[in-house]
């Protein structure tokens, strides 16, 4: 098994992602790191919690990370993900404990204890914690097996503003050190999210696993799908993050390049970018594996299988 540490801001695509790493035995999540993005941290520490006690799995460790990104005012999204951040349907008042310690102080302790190269981190959301934690203690950036995150967009811009996907927009001095850190990074951006669309039969299939999880993943995609039908006029709306969870089991469902990609902080214009060097016309060195091509039926058939373990 793979140990991962998902650091996170649910967001119904987020919650998506949680269930579809419990469900798979080819993952170990130490635990679950949340951060301020779609909604405050007060919201995406709750729903964690209510995400994991949907799974049964009250035993996993989820931890309060950074309230706000380094620099920057937070920004949320409300707009697509509603006022709890996980709108679609009613869920129980989570009651297990979040852990005393700091979401930081957790990764920075993981990471020193575990042996190198053993820990993969899984961010699905504003890349503040993971730049905290490599910030204050700069010794445990080697010991990162990989990053697989998901944020950017090269092909498909900007879904924040013209240039920047949110995830990167909300932090955008806390990407730049992730991308920079040295640590092999695997980039899920825009680009491989807007092919990965629920479609009305895709939704339909996760409410027939008739279970708990199965109505629950329907409710939200069919929520989130309001906002990207009607934005971008598209079959469905993209599950982003559970890509992530998916390159991990099934890397071959995804094809992307091996290129540098350089986040822009100058200009309020282009704040958050991601300039991926795609045709390699820069002597920068590669940084990032970007991908830009997903198969989405192997894509939903993995999901729809995992989460009807649960
Ligand atoms: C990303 O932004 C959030 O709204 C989603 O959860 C996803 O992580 C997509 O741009
Ligand atoms: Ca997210």
């Amino acid at each position: 098994t793979r140990k991962i540490i998902i650091d996170t801001d649910p967001g119904q695509d987020d919650a998506v992602a949680i269930l579809l790493a419990l469900a798979s035995p080819e993952l170990e999540v130490l635990g679950i790191t949340c951060v301020a993005g779609n909604v405050p941290l007060a919201l995406t520490t709750k729903n964690a919690r209510i995400v994991c006690e949907l799974a049964g799995r009250r035993d996993v460790k989820i931890f309060a990370g950074c309230d706000r990104p380094l620099l920057r005012p937070l920004v949320t999204a409300e707009y697509v993900h509603g006022k709890t951040g996980l709108d679609g349907i009613a869920l129980p008042e989570p009651t297990m404990a979040l852990q005393d310690r700091h979401a930081v102080d957790f990764l920075i302790e993981t990471l020193r204890a575990e042996a190198p190269g053993t820990v993969t981190l899984c961010p699905l959301g504003p890349l503040t914690n993971i730049a905290t934690a490599f910030r204050r203690a700069p010794e445990i950036v080697s010991k990162v097996e990989r990053i697989v995150l998901m944020g950017g967009a090269y092909f498909e811009v900007g879904n924040t503003t013209p240039a920047a996907e949110f995830n990167i927009y909300v932090d955008p001095q806390a990407a730049e050190i992730v991308f920079k850190s040295g640590v092999p990074l695997v980039v899920v951006p825009l680009d491989a999210t807007h092919k990965a669309l629920t479609t009305r039969p895709r939704i339909a299939a996760f409410r027939a696993l008739n279970t708990p999880v199965g109505a629950a993943v329907a409710s939200w995609t069919d929520f989130f799908e309001r906002f990207d039908r009607a934005k971008y006029g598209s079959e469905g709306a993209p599950l982003h993050d559970p890509c992530v969870i998916a390159w991990l089991l099934r890397p071959d469902l995804f094809e992307g390049r091996f290129i540098n990609v350089e986040i822009e902080t100058q200009s309020e214009l282009t704040m958050g970018m991601t300039v991926a060097d795609w045709w390699r016309v820069t002597p920068r060195e590669p940084n990032a594996l970007f991908l830009r091509d997903i198969d989405a039926e192997g894509f939903y058939s993995l999901l729809t299988e995992r989460l009807s373990r649960l």
